[in-house]
């Protein structure tokens, strides 16, 4: 078994032992491991259908969200399939992850939605960084940033996000799009051309300068003025209120700024990252395992719904933070997040059949969708945490 000590825990390919203080249970690391086996095989069972990519699913009726390669969630399965294969070393989750990436090349040329970064960036992407030198893949990267940059709009000096609600929406740009930058910024590395990563930058400062709050929580979705380039309404989509924090998108902000960071040295950007991480942690209705409440906001808590999926994308985040900043409080919840994850509280049954690892994420609260269930994008982000604190 192969066992890393981080602290107060342990945890590696395969479980964490704990005696940090925690509100969840806590069971030994054998037993955490044989929990964790089990989900992982699950991916690998999941049948191989180019329609059928999952997304989330109902714990009580076993019935499981599909999506086609379009929706915005599409390449987090491939990329889950990619990371373990780099966590455990089994081939057999890269053959899979090389078949489901397949599916997910055409959408190089849709330029629909601004998602395209998280379709491939987290499918490509993380399949580059087990095949190096793979020229096919390198050249979808950079078809992708090509089409990504076509929503680019020099008025405003940002990408647009969304194309309806147009009557509603004039030009609507959410905090999540931060996270598509990645993609532009190594298409940049690829490719040697300069335009990419100049639309990143510019989308990266145009979302600085508009989307924060006094208190660096951020809104979701600022709406721009196409005419006159500013910013005319700040919105949620789903958030529980306009002024409201939604846990997930303070997530996107976080990781968006560190990993902007990473690319331009930008002090800014490193900035933004540690006030809206503080805002995060600090948070009076952040609970004690650092599972946040979907909403830091939902007068409900403590009885609403968790999102893990905000917390695997902060933990994911901070390991980068503590890299850049050496400041131990950014780790030690990274830490304290795996630990409370690595527990029955959070590990997706064993008796529930589906390609999922993590319970307990909220999608889309406002629209009563996806609540406190399993989601594929809180397993990529915890499995990108774990291989991050490997690697330190
Ligand atoms: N990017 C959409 C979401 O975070 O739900």
């Amino acid at each position: 078994m192969n066992l890393i000590k981080i602290g107060c825990f342990v945890f590696g390919v395969t479980a964490l032992l704990s005696s940090c203080k925690s509100n969840v249970k806590i069971e030994d690391e054998k037993t955490i491991d044989v929990l964790l086996q089990h989900r992982y095989t699950k991916l690998l069972e999941y049948p191989i259908d180019s329609l059928s990519f999952p997304r989330s699913m109902t714990v009580k009726t076993g019935n499981i969200e599909k999506v086609p390669s379009s929706d915005w969630t599409s390449g987090f399965f491939v990329g889950n399939l990619w990371q373990l294969h780099k966590l455990t070393g089994n081939a057999a989750y890269k053959e899979r992850a090389e078949k489901w990436n397949a599916f997910i090349e055409k959408e190089k040329f849709n330029d629909k939605t601004h998602d395209i970064g998280f379709k491939v960036f987290s499918s490509f992407g993380q399949g580059l960084t087990v095949e190096d030198d793979n020229q096919d893949y390198k050249n979808i990267i950079v078809q992708s940033a090509k089409t990504l940059s076509t929503r680019f709009n020099t008025t405003v000096g940002a990408i647009r996000s969304w194309d309806f609600n147009k009557d509603v929406w004039e030009f609507p740009v959410i905090i999540d799009n931060m996270l598509n930058l990645e993609l532009l910024f190594e298409a940049t590395k690829i490719s040697g051309d300069s335009t990419y990563h100049n639309i990143a930058v510019q989308h990266a400062n145009t979302t600085l300068k508009n989307h924060f709050r006094k208190d660096n929580s951020t809104y979701h979705v600022v709406v721009y003025d196409t005419i006159t380039g500013k910013p005319k309404d700040k919105v949620t989509h789903q958030g529980f209120n306009n002024e409201s924090s939604w846990a997930r998108g303070q997530a996107w902000a976080i990781y968006g700024y560190t990993m902007g960071y990473r690319y331009t040295k930008d002090k800014a950007y490193l900035n933004q990252a540690e006030a809206t991480a503080n805002f995060f942690i600090n948070h009076k209705n952040l609970p004690e395992d650092g599972i946040p409440y979907w909403d830091f906001n939902d007068p409900s808590i403590p009885n609403a719904p968790r999102d893990v999926s905000a917390a695997t994308v902060v933990a994911s985040a901070f390991i980068e933070l503590y890299g850049f900043t050496k400041d131990d409080k950014y780790l030690n919840y990274s830490k304290k997040v795996l630990n409370s994850l690595n527990s029955s509280t959070y590990i997706l049954s064993s008796e529930v059949n589906g390609p999922f690892i993590l319970d307990h994420s909220t999608g889309n609260w406002p629209k009563n969708d996806e609540i406190d269930a399993p989601i594929v994008y809180a397993d990529y982000y915890y499995l990108e945490a774990i291989l991050r604190m490997k690697a330190l």
